[in-house]
């Protein structure tokens, strides 16, 4: 098959693991037979320097003429005190709504080779595998105006939601629960917000076409204490924009690191665009020593959703439980008795068990 992707690294660290998911899947299609053509764009931090924007629109077009987008992450301290126009989160945000993105999936699933490498009980992490599903192009984040008043000494910022927006993430997280362990759990803070009373009507009203799906409605502060005390009792969440933005980076202590979790972020008709949950992690940017694996189970993710290659997603999984059950892992986890590598060495190994792989069609050979 071929399909070409456009690759957006963006800032920090987005440069290095992106180049890791291109390796990984350049060794997949060879060994496969597809065809990968890549292009890179900037985004970020990285276009506000070189083209005064942080979503330059040569970066947009290319991203609507391409199969798939794969981007790294934006943001770092050079530019946090740009004007808001400016930033490079402005970018993400824009390419987000420009290419109605408004359905993040982010799972969450635990390797066994990681259960210590979490700072919670064993017992506490073991059967965790949740699917967070983030609404992701309205609320907070696109409230209008969100600007600064009377002298900077008042600040706005709305939250809005349409009936139609909310309907179409909580359809999606019915589908999805469908196919999975058939439990939802909406997670609104509709004891305060008039944006949640509406959330959870419309969850009220779809619970009756999904007969099969069993749905559970949670307030915000406790479902944040129950995703690390019983994490088990989540199958799919739903729930708005920053909601689903905190959550998710709390649900990746459950597998160890940040640098673990992947996210799709989909239109309806299955164009996507894959990043990881982490960001562009100033205070490791530039040594070679980050976590590519939240990047490459991203590019799993595009093969799945946007290309359809079952075969060859499950593939690059199992690279990443091979790397980490041979015990290769990098600085931000921590396993005991493993041999701590750099991004590029693990990639490496990841690129080599794809290759063996597919030559032995077997994974203990590998
Ligand atoms: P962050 O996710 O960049 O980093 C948080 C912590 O996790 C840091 O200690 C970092 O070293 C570690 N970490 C994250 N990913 C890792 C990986 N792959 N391997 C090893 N360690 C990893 O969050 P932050 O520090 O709050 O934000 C830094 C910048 O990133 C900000 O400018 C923020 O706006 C931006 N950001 C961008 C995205 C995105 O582009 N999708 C997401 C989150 C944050
Ligand atoms: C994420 C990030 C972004 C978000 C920021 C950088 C705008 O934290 O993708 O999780 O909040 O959506
Ligand atoms: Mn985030």
């Amino acid at each position: 098959m071929k399909k070409h992707i456009v690759l957006l690294p963006g800032d920090g660290i987005g440069q290095e693991v992106i180049h890791s998911a291109q390796g990984a899947l350049t060794a997949l299609a060879e060994e496969y037979n597809h065809t990968f053509t890549f292009e890179t764009h900037d985004i970020g931090g990285t276009a506000v320097d070189l083209h005064e924007t942080p979503l330059p629109p040569s970066t947009l077009e290319a991203c609507k003429n391409a199969d798939a987008v794969l981007l790294g992450a934006v943001g770092g301290p050079k530019w946090d005190n740009y004007p808001s126009h400016l930033r490079p989160e402005k970018g993400l945000l824009a390419i987000r709504k420009e290419l109605g993105l408004f359905a993040n999936l982010r799972p969450v699933k635990g390797f066994k080779k990681l259960l210590h490498a979490s700072p919670l009980k064993e017992e506490v992490v073991k059967d965790s595998d949740l699917l967070i599903v983030r609404e992701l192009t309205g609320g907070l984040y696109f409230g209008t105006p969100s600007e600064r008043r009377d002298n900077g000494d008042a600040v706005v910022d709305t939250l809005a939601y349409t009936r139609h927006e909310i309907e179409r993430i909580v359809d999606n997280a019915f589908k999805y629960a469908q196919i999975r362990r058939k439990h939802l759990t909406s997670v609104d803070k509709a004891n305060v917000l008039e944006s949640s009373k509406l959330w959870r009507e419309v969850v009220e009203e779809k619970k009756a076409e999904y007969p099969d799906v069993t749905v559970v409605h949670q307030l915000v502060d406790s479902a944040a204490m129950k995703l690390i005390t019983n994490p088990a009792s989540f199958d799919v969440i739903v729930t708005e924009n920053m909601f689903g933005d905190i959550l998710s980076d709390e649900a990746s202590v459950l597998t160890g690191s940040l640098g673990m979790l992947p996210s799709a972020s989909l239109r309806e008709d299955g164009f996507g665009l894959y990043e990881p949950v982490h960001g562009s992690a100033p205070d490791i940017a530039g040594q070679g020593i980050a976590n590519p694996l939240a990047m490459i189970l991203s590019a799993s993710l595009m093969l799945k959703y946007s290309f359809h290659m079952e075969k060859e997603a499950a593939v690059l999984e199992e690279a990443v439980h091979s790397v980490l059950e041979d015990g290769y892992h990098t600085g931000d986890l921590h396993i005991i008795d493993g041999h701590k590598v750099g991004t590029e060495e693990l990639t490496n190994k990841i690129i080599e068990f794809i290759k063996c792989k597919n030559a032995t069609n077997s994974i203990q050979s590998c």
